[in-house]
């Protein structure tokens, strides 16, 4: 039984590591997902368990790992997709086309995106997707590419075919050609260095995280975005988010009745 105190510290050590906010309503999830842990690391003092949450690098990332909503699928958000087919045919940028999913949990919708992006370019040399997220089980899965029903259930059959390879009556790989286009990096949101490290993008998918977030936490995120994307790129984020009216880092653009966010120009930065 968690005690509120040690709720939430928890609570805390979850929100510096990751910016999420937990709610009451959620002791009993964290309960359950701490005890599982505790018991895979063999320890069974609370005390013991956060001293090594706060001391050892792989246990925290294994903690992240069970408390992270991964729920993902191939062509979510569809429109999303549409909209960014119709971007890249209007708009005369440098190739490759760089693209960056954050977060990409295990990998569907990078690998959306350079499916879409190869439909419409013809050509995989053309275009690049890096796909980052906090949860280390969920960039190893993204890596491996192979896929079960669920995730594909949205997918056009079509494109099952042409970027799959059946693996068994339950699984799908994702082929080599369009798995190589895609690269996966585990990294948080939130570290601005990281992801400056990352170099410039044209377009930006960040869906279905910001929810979690505080204001604080969203202001940092979207921040970061900012920096990662090259002049006039555009932020695509998920249906219940959005960039404050009053954010003057981006105007919002209706494409192919989706909104999207164009980056409001730096002066002295690079264009594409
Ligand atoms: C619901 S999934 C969204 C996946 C995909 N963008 C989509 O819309 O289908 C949310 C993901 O955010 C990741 N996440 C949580 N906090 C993060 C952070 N601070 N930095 C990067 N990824 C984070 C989780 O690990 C999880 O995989």
């Amino acid at each position: 039984m968690l005690t509120r105190l040690y709720f939430d510290i928890l609570r805390e050590i979850i929100y510096e590591n990751t910016g999420i906010i937990f709610d009451d309503k959620k002791k009993y999830f964290i309960e359950n997902r701490v005890k599982e842990h505790m018991e895979e690391l063999g320890l069974n003092s609370l005390k013991e368990y956060i001293y090594r949450l706060k001391t050892d690098k792989r246990a925290i990332k294994e903690f992240i790992s069970k408390i992270t909503v991964n729920e993902t699928y191939f062509y979510r958000e569809y429109y999303h997709l549409k909209a960014l087919a119709k971007l890249v045919q209007g708009e005369n940028q440098r190739l490759p086309v760089k693209v960056l999913s954050i977060p990409c949990s295990t990998g569907e919708e990078p690998y959306s995106i350079a499916i879409v992006l190869n439909e419409v370019l013809e050509d995989p040399k053309k275009f690049e997707v890096l796909g980052v997220d906090i949860d280390i089980n969920a960039i190893k899965k993204a890596k491996e590419g192979i896929y079960g029903k669920r995730s594909i259930s949205k997918l056009p059959s079509q494109y099952l075919k042409k970027y799959f390879d059946q693996v068994d009556e339950e699984k799908w790989m994702i082929k080599d050609f369009i798995k190589k286009r895609v690269r996966f990096y585990e990294g948080n949101i939130l570290d601005r260095l990281f992801i400056k490290s990352l170099r410039k993008f044209h377009y930006v998918f960040c869906k279905n995280l910001l929810i979690y977030f505080d204001d604080n936490a969203r202001t940092q995120a979207i921040n970061n975005l900012y920096d990662a994307l090259m002049d006039g790129g555009f932020l695509f984020l998920g249906h219940a988010e959005s960039i404050s009216r009053s954010s003057s880092l981006f105007e919002p653009v209706k494409v192919e009745g989706a909104i999207v966010y164009k980056k409001v120009s730096e002066e002295d930065e690079d264009e594409w």
